[in-house]
């Protein structure tokens, strides 16, 4: 199996007939995958170091691979696809252009995203910028292109026969990484701001089960993090509510914006002891949210696992439709 997705992602993009970048954006639908299986066992079995697009199977094309991605239009259609690549937490996605054939003219265009893009909506959305996009025609880029997060993302249309482009995607280290798409929904993460200010996500790409593990969000001060004892205040609710700056968001979201999520839950402290409590999260997206002001370090601990569907009813928040 070549393209690999989670069915939630399908359904969205099977249901997403506008794109922000290629307008007229209609992916074919993917033959249906079990959610049950976590998007990373199945893509490791799947590991080709050069792959060539099926234009019938890989309109919607997700890879967790580092490879290379030839692409050869079947005809003038002006169909638009995708490549939607995916790293580790701890990576950053880079993409070289090996070569590219696709002419402006008839509007053929390549463009690179530094994120995500469905449905008209775009993550991370917090740090947003048409810096992110890159779009090209008759050209290759020249520069190597490298993301800020462990997603990236290729949109391609090219209404001529026989012409395309090839690409080699490699995964890079990314000493401080903040937004994070994780594979599946399975796994512990943590989430953190290195000290800065600006918001930090986690966003799984299904419903989840979310439980902290570990939270450490508006506690340890800068200035006085060698010498002081961190003083344990316990998990505490609605911080935001009490004014306080630093704090993390729970919930989900329709679609892959995080800062339009549904808030189930906002908590801040200082607490090791967390983990009895675990919420279900009923969303096509389950996110969690660091927000920082830059005068703490931060940092919260996150055991992912997926919600079945089967479960859905006993979610402890759904998203309003
Ligand atoms: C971070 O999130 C807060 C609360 O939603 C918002 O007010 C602020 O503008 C955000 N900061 C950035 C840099 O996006």
């Amino acid at each position: 199996m070549r393209s690999i997705c989670f069915v939630f992602f399908v359904i969205l993009v099977c249901e997403g007939t506008n794109s922000l970048f290629l307008p007229g954006i209609e992916y074919r639908r993917l033959r249906n995958s079990a959610p049950s299986l976590s998007w990373m066992s199945r893509s490791r079995r799947v590991a080709p170091r050069h792959r060539i697009i099926n234009p019938n199977e890989d309109c919607f094309l997700v890879t967790s691979e580092e490879e290379q991605i030839f692409f050869k239009s079947p005809s003038n259609e002006p169909t638009v696809c995708g490549i939607y690549m995916i790293a580790e937490p701890d990576k950053r996605i880079q993409v070289t252009f090996d070569y590219l054939n696709v002419r402006c003219e008839n509007e053929g265009l390549v463009s690179w995203v530094d994120g995500w893009e469905l449905s008209g909506q775009v993550w991370p959305a917090d740090s947003w910028n048409d810096d992110r996009v890159l779009e090209t025609c008759d050209q290759r880029p020249a520069r190597t292109l490298i993301s800020q997060q462990n997603a990236a993302l290729i949109q391609y249309r090219v209404p001529a026969r026989g012409q395309g482009f090839a690409i080699t995607i490699k995964h890079v280290k990314n000493n401080k990484p903040c937004n994070v798409v994780l594979f599946g929904s399975e796994g512990v993460y943590t989430l953190r701001n290195h000290g800065e200010a600006g918001n930090c996500s986690v966003i799984s790409v299904s419903p989840s089960t979310i439980r902290v593990l570990n939270i450490d969000v508006g506690q340890t001060v800068k200035q006085s993090r060698k010498g002081l004892m961190d003083f344990e205040t316990g998990t505490i609710h609605h911080c935001k509510k009490r004014g306080l700056s630093d704090y993390v968001d729970i919930g989900g979201a329709s679609g892959l914006d995080h800062t339009k999520m549904f808030v189930y839950e906002n908590m801040c402290g200082l607490d090791s002891t967390e983990g009895h409590q675990a919420v279900k999260i009923a969303c096509e997206d389950s996110v969690v949210r660091l927000v920082s002001s830059g005068k703490y370090y931060n940092s919260v601990t996150l055991a992912f696992a997926p919600l079945p569907m089967e479960n859905l009813e006993s979610a402890d928040f759904m998203c309003p439709f």
